[in-house]
């Protein structure tokens, strides 16, 4: 992958909405609004179209701006004003904010980008409309849909600022397996705009619709004179034909999705890591302590447990884990009752202690898990971002995965990002608010039920594969491999999935013959292509 490409992930962007900021005053009329999404077998692409009019006699700035999902990649952004199309070059913040300076000064019409980044939320540009004239912002970004517990979610937000006259979002789902499920939920399904929702069903199709028209958009349950403000989530799930999983092929790409479920569930060794310092005080503690208990009552009565609280100390429930009886499980619940918050963070100790009263737990047939939950930065002991990551490389040296979960916006993400993907983990940040007991939860979930570990996945005839070993499998989720298919003279195509189960090792094999590979229509010849290319960029930059 050259820089350019790594360049275009710098596109990627935080958050899952899409927001229209208009000028305050209603000297402009945003006419038309529509998102158009299109998924085929997970892979989603979004297109946002835009029509403002100016409404003044003279010539002023009119805003675009949206929040698009922070998985997702801008592919392209353009610009129509009077006749004139822009191919808008989406820039970092300071280099774009001179040259849309300077296209101002020229008195010009100009389609810059005006912040936007890994960091940043927002996709924002403004661009100066001549008197009486019209412009439209259309901006196209892409994204795999990721499975977690047992289904896809794409995420719309719309935040236009004004009613439209022509508001729509389309929704067209199409999977080959088959729509096992599809549901429509966020606030843009309330109240009198739940009518203004279609969904159509097919086999392998579905269709969302959602037009409302100018009066229901202020009849939502965050909706007020100034239009439409909510979400609207659609879920699915498809079907699971074939336990080795589901492939597709075009244009000398192909992707597999690995989900299978008939397997029973692994025991698992688990130790959380909970920061009690003092930047945790008050709701934090409250709702930390809050999904504890309700995580320690989901432990299934073969798994084995560990809890461990720090500050400057580094404080355990029980110095080795323990099985998950009623009785432990009660006793750990008192433990988690008495958390307090105060004092330092010496986060290095407290995830060394952590594995090192896994290893010591080592036991065959099951799968290790490290937890940690932090709000803050370490101060205490090793303080030193990179000797921590070294040490816990380190101390793990790849035998199980550390998940880190970020509380509120205090704490360096980025490097807990970088302590869990060096660790087969994944971070998640936990935003202060009053669900965050459940996100604390809705993490575990999805790590609860391990189905397989040391998953290898490896095919015949490929080259530039994406990431095809995984330390685990948890139920709900998907395995996804993509790649370029090198050899064609093959007849057919081989999958061979190898992986350890509960009880033994297990082999899942595919054979499907070439022709029936690829049997794409033909308006997404290179859908594969896009999302190899999507896949490879995200694991090049989890790498970095
Ligand atoms: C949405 O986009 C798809 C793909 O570009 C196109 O075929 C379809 O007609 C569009 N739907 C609407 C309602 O604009
Ligand atoms: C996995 O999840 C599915 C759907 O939620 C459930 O029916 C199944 O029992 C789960 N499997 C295990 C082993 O827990």
């Amino acid at each position: 992958m050259d820089k350019a490409a790594l360049r275009l992930t710098l596109f990627g962007l935080l958050f899952t909405c899409v927001n229209l900021a208009a000028n305050k005053k209603q000297d402009i009329d945003i006419y038309s609004f529509h998102i158009n999404s299109t998924i085929t077998s997970r892979y989603a692409t979004t297109v946002i179209t835009s029509r403002v009019a100016n409404l003044l006699t003279q010539s002023q700035e009119v805003h675009f701006e949206v929040k698009i999902p922070k998985n997702a990649f801008i592919s392209q952004f353009r610009m129509t004003i009077e006749g004139n199309t822009y191919d808008g070059v989406v820039k970092e913040k300071e280099e774009a904010q001179r040259e849309y300076s300077e296209a101002v000064s020229r008195g010009e019409s100009a389609g810059l980008v005006s912040a936007v980044g890994r960091t940043f939320e927002d996709f924002k540009t403004s661009v100066t409309v001549a008197a009486l004239s019209k412009v439209t912002f259309e901006l196209t970004y892409e994204e795999l849909l990721k499975r977690r517990l047992g289904k896809y979610e794409l995420l719309i937000n719309a935040q236009p600022m004004q009613p439209v006259a022509d508001f729509k979002i389309d929704v067209h789902i199409h999977e080959n397996p088959g729509i096992s499920f599809l549901e429509v939920k966020g606030g843009l399904s309330t109240k009198d705009l739940a009518n203004a929702v279609t969904t159509i069903r097919a086999d392998k199709d579905a269709w969302v619709k959602f037009y409302p028209t100018r009066d229901q958009q202020t009849k939502c349950d965050d909706c007020s004179k100034n239009g439409l403000n909510g979400n609207l989530i659609i879920m699915y799930d498809v079907e699971r034909l074939k336990q080795s999983g589901d492939l597709k092929a075009s244009e000398g790409y192909f992707v597999h999705y690995f989900a299978p479920t008939d397997i029973q569930r692994i025991p698992k060794n688990v130790v959380f890591i909970i920061d009690q310092s003092g930047s945790m005080s008050g709701k934090k503690i409250e709702q930390t302590r809050l999904a504890m208990l309700r995580i320690l009552s989901d432990l299934a009565e073969d798994d084995h447990f560990g809890l461990i609280t720090f500050n400057g100390y580094i404080q355990t429930w029980k110095s080795e884990l323990l099985k998950a009886t009623e009785g432990d499980v009660e006793e750990a619940k008192t433990f988690v009752k008495r958390i307090t918050s105060g004092g330092s963070t010496d986060m290095n100790a407290a995830v060394l202690k952590a594995v090192d009263m896994i290893n010591k737990h080592h036991q065959e047939g099951s799968a290790s898990i490290l937890i940690l939950l932090t709000d803050g930065n370490p101060t205490k002991g090793e303080t030193d971002p990179v000797e921590i990551q070294k040490n816990v490389k380190k101390a793990i040296d790849g035998k199980f995965p550390l998940y880190c979960l970020g509380f509120g916006f205090d704490v360096s993400f980025e490097f807990l990002e970088k302590l869990s993907l060096e660790n087969n983990g994944v971070a998640r940040r936990i935003y202060e608010d009053s669900d965050a007991d459940r996100q604390l939860q809705g993490f575990y979930e999805e790590v609860a039920t391990p189905l397989l570990i040391d998953v290898h996945l490896n095919y015949q005839g490929v080259a530039n594969l994406t990431q095809t070993t995984f330390s685990q499998y948890y139920n709900g989720s998907e395995i996804v491999v993509a790649g370029q298919i090198t050899d064609n003279s093959l007849e057919s195509f081989t999958t061979e999935v190898i992986a350890l189960s509960k009880s033994n090792k297990v082999v899942y094999h595919n054979n499907v013959p070439t022709d029936e590979l690829n049997s794409d229509r033909p308006e997404n010849e290179n859908l594969i292509k896009r999302l190899w290319a999507f896949l490879t960029v995200k694991q090049l930059l989890e790498k970095e």
